[in-house]
């Protein structure tokens, strides 16, 4: 009888997870039939020139994930009943693998996360510490969660100590503590002229003012913020200096120290909204790094591991200090422990920084996809981002382009939705490419946007 071994070539990625791939690849075509044994993982390991430890983990990668099940003694043979995954999908964050193909949403790419919380959490059900993860936390942030994001902020160049990270229940939450702790109903709140979307909704409810500050591609003008400081007494800026939401532009050093020094020089309080800031391999140090003393700093999880651990990071100046920490009282008590928990232990053991890995590849294959597909004049977008930004030949409008895009089975998002003034929405649609369910939908939803650029614009024979 041959022994099952599986081929590497082509793979990307941890060898670990490589082979527990080809596992899975296999159990799915037939190769691997229920019951049968997986090879002695010593055998494999030589056959395959990698460590016996590369093997052991990718064999309790398979585990996790479904596709074998290790026997005391026995050794590893193939689940009878099939893998887990058409039951309980567990390669991760669900997402439709038919039906209208969605760039509307802004989410990471559907990944490994599953297989390592099921890790995570086998691994907790045994730590004498379980317990208290279901009681109210006597200090706001356990110090180890503390540590392990300012470590984590390190990776993106922000200098962080435990003592200056405040947690929340993700960055939206972060956002909101940061506005509830710096402004008072009646306050003046500048933006980008384009910007996340939610913020107007955030704003409104807190009765603040919102005015946009004119700049270029999204991006904060220094000149243009402190014209706007002198007509206008804001108190803080909301911005999103690296790859900006809807454009990806990103600010230089040049333009960050800029608007460092404006903020001091008018007393501003700067938002920053990193969410994304992880994706670039190379990148400026965040605006926080440049005014330390009145930026704070969120970021969360959301992006790089996945949205549903609801675990953000602020990075906050001492003397803000205690009226974020309050507002995440009012607002939550504190961020969900356990979440915050497994965030850490995932940067701590390695395994954030292996999605957040994934992420960044499978990004980049994305977006090369959109450059394949899609004419340049049309595209602006880092290479890097989740999403891109599209502008649109003159016979299109982009609220017209939006409904034929739906028409063609694609959802995307027209440039209105993210201006401060909705009179001032560019022709403009942005396109989130990692949320799908795989290459192959983003591919056909790109191909049908290709499509609808080439056509002659909308129809409007119908129009009386
Ligand atoms: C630019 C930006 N900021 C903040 C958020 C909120 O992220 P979270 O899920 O961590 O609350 C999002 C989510 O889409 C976002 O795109």
């Amino acid at each position: 009888m041959t022994i099952w071994r599986p081929s590497l070539a082509g793979r990307t990625g941890p060898k670990f997870r490589q082979i527990s791939d080809a596992i899975g690849e296999s159990v799915a075509d037939g190769r691997l039939t229920a019951g049968t044994r997986l090879p002695p993982q010593r055998d494999l390991a030589y056959a395959l020139g990698v460590s016996l430890n590369t093997v052991s983990r990718a064999y309790a990668d398979a585990t996790d994930r479904g596709f074998v099940q290790g026997e005391v003694g026995r050794g590893t043979y193939v689940r009878a009943g099939g893998p887990l995954s058409a039951q309980a999908q567990p390669d991760g964050l669900t997402r439709p693998a038919e039906g209208p193909i969605d760039f509307s949403l802004n989410l990471p790419a559907p990944g490994r996360a599953a297989a390592a919380l099921a890790r995570t959490l086998k691994a907790l059900s045994g730590s004498p510490a379980l317990a208290s993860f279901l009681d109210y936390q006597a200090a706001p942030d356990q110090p180890h969660h503390a540590a392990a994001a300012a470590d984590w902020l390190g990776q993106v160049g922000l200098e962080a100590r435990g003592e200056d990270i405040v947690i929340t229940a993700g960055a939206q939450h972060g956002i909101m503590v940061a506005l509830l702790a710096t402004m008072r109903p009646g306050d003046v709140l500048l933006t980008e002229a384009l910007t996340y979307a939610p913020i107007k909704a955030i704003a409104h409810h807190l009765g603040l003012k919102v005015y946009a500050v004119a700049g270029d591609d999204g991006m904060l003008d220094p000149d243009a913020l402190d014209l706007a400081c002198g007509r206008v007494a804001a108190k803080a800026v909301y911005c999103l200096p690296t790859l900006h939401t809807p454009t990806t532009a990103t600010m230089d050093v040049d333009r960050r120290s800029a608007i460092a020094a404006i903020a001091r020089k008018r007393g501003l309080t700067l938002i920053e909204d990193d969410v994304f800031g992880f994706l670039p391999p190379e990148r400026p140090p965040p605006l926080a790094q440049f005014a330390p003393e009145r930026t704070i700093y969120v970021t969360s999880v959301s992006k790089s591991l996945a949205p549903g651990l609801r675990v953000g990071y602020l990075r906050v100046p001492p003397e803000r200090a205690d009226a974020v920490r309050t507002a995440v009282r009012l607002s939550s008590w504190m961020p969900p422990p356990l979440m915050a928990e497994i965030a850490s232990r995932w940067i701590e053991d390695g395994t954030a920084d292996e999605l957040t890995a994934f992420q960044r590849e499978e990004a980049a294959a994305r977006q090369s996809m959109a450059r394949s597909l899609i004419p340049d004049r049309y595209l602006s977008g880092n290479a890097h981002g989740f999403h891109i930004w599209l502008t649109l030949p003159p016979q299109w409008r982009a609220d017209m382009f939006q409904m034929a895009a739906r028409d063609h089975g694609v959802q995307v998002v027209a440039g209105g939705a993210f201006a401060i003034d909705r009179s001032d929405g560019p022709n403009a649609i942005r396109l989130c490419l990692s949320h799908e369910s795989s290459r192959a939908r983003v591919h056909q939803g790109l191909a049908a946007i290709a499509e609808l650029l080439r056509a002659p614009g909308p129809n409007d024979s119908m129009i009386l």
